[in-house]
């Protein structure tokens, strides 16, 4: 049996990992993350919005079978992701009673289902925009100082991790569905209007205190199986036109991306591939466990998500390891799983 390249390198980039965080220390003392349902732990169930994840099968494969909010069977590609930088406990929604005193040294998570970059999108399901998750957080700066002082507040801010995730909903649930939108503005257009909005978050982020920033990129969006159903004009193949159109914001990330750490003294800002790997799930499926891309695992899997993934859905898989797809728009915790191996070494280059 032969290593590959990247199978050495990954494992290169455990053993510093384990030698590091064998301390008992996370290798950062906290984790901010900010957008949408891929990495929204909670916040909605507290908002009036009709985009929840707060009830069965929703978390079901949770020891407690717990329904969080989380859009997943289970875990989220963060929660892998943090457990592998050494936190043992999960930042918590930031609007969840919980997320006080002591409990907010390991971070907060601010995200909200049906966010984007495009504060109509929130604003469209009545989730938290983006603006809104940067008062938060200033929010939760004044509560952090009060809780470990301004000494102690200030090196967890600088030395934390921010995860920004966001933009797919601006496609799917806005840009594409809105002809006020798609009729004025091409593509090109709306992915700069897009990325404006990014860059503006960033530089506030920035001028905040963050230095550490991830951001993730747009998964194959004509691959998520509601897509398919809605877009597909009957076919069960991947839609190109929207993965064409995810492959061309993601290149303008990139750049814009490249163009902040240029201009942003001390900021790191690197990019979490997950189209790549989420795309090599949905193409090779068997070839790394799993039996079926095209439906999801809950209902009929071609369209359910949110209140219409529920206990009454008829249809819903019995192991949900075996489907790339949780529901319509979101991978299961096995797929969650894979992701964030591949988020590994995005995540350390953020941290050496
Ligand atoms: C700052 O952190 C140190 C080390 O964890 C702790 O001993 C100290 O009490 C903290 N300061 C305040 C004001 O909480
Ligand atoms: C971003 O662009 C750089 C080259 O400019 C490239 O090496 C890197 O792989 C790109 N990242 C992603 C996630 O596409
Ligand atoms: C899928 O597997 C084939 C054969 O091993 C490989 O050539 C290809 O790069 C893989 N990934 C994708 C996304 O096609
Ligand atoms: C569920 O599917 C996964 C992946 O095929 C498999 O490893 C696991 O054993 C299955 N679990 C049960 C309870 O059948």
């Amino acid at each position: 049996m032969g290593f590959s390249r990247t199978s050495v390198l990954a494992f290169f980039l455990l053993l510093v990992l384990v030698l590091f965080v064998a301390n008992g220390q996370p290798l950062v003392p906290a984790l901010f993350l900010f957008g949408d349902s891929v990495v929204d732990v909670g916040n909605n169930n507290h908002i009036h919005t009709i985009i929840k994840a707060n009830f069965p099968p929703y978390g079901r494969d949770f020891t407690k079978h717990e329904p969080t909010g989380r859009f997943c069977n289970g875990k989220l590609a963060t929660d892998f992701t943090a457990e592998v930088i050494g936190f043992t406990s999960y930042p918590l929604a930031y609007l969840s009673g919980r997320a006080r005193g002591s409990n907010l040294l390991i971070g907060a998570n601010f995200a909200s289902a049906s966010s984007g970059y495009y504060d109509d999108t929130a604003n469209l399901y009545d989730a938290i925009p983006l603006s809104r998750q940067l008062e938060y957080y200033r929010e939760y700066q004044n509560k952090v100082v009060k809780v470990a002082g301004r000494s102690n507040a200030s090196s967890i801010i600088s030395d934390a991790i921010y995860l920004v995730s966001a933009g797919s909903s601006d496609f799917l649930q806005n840009y594409y569905i809105n002809p006020l939108l798609y009729e004025h503005f091409t593509l090109d257009q709306f992915s700069d209007i897009l990325l404006q909005s990014f860059t503006n978050f960033i530089q506030k982020l920035y001028a905040l205190g963050a230095r550490r920033i991830g951001v993730t990129t747009l998964p194959p969006l004509g691959c998520l199986p509601t897509a398919i159903t809605v877009f597909g004009l009957g076919s069960n193949e991947c839609v190109e036109r929207l993965n064409r159109g995810a492959v061309s914001f993601n290149y303008k990330l990139n750049a814009t991306s490249q163009g902040l750490q240029n201009n942003l003294p001390g900021l790191k800002l690197v990019l979490f591939d997950i189209y790549q790997p989420l795309y090599e799930l949905v193409i090779n499926t068997t070839k790394h466990g799993f039996f079926e891309a095209r439906k999801a695992c809950c209902g009929t899997g071609l369209l359910e998500t949110s209140i219409l993934c529920n206990r009454e859905s008829v249809g819903t898989c019995a192991n949900a390891s075996e489907y790339v797809f949780w529901d319509g728009f979101h991978p299961s915790e096995a797929a969650n799983s894979f992701l964030s191996d591949s988020l590994i070494s995005s995540g350390l280059s953020l941290i050496f």
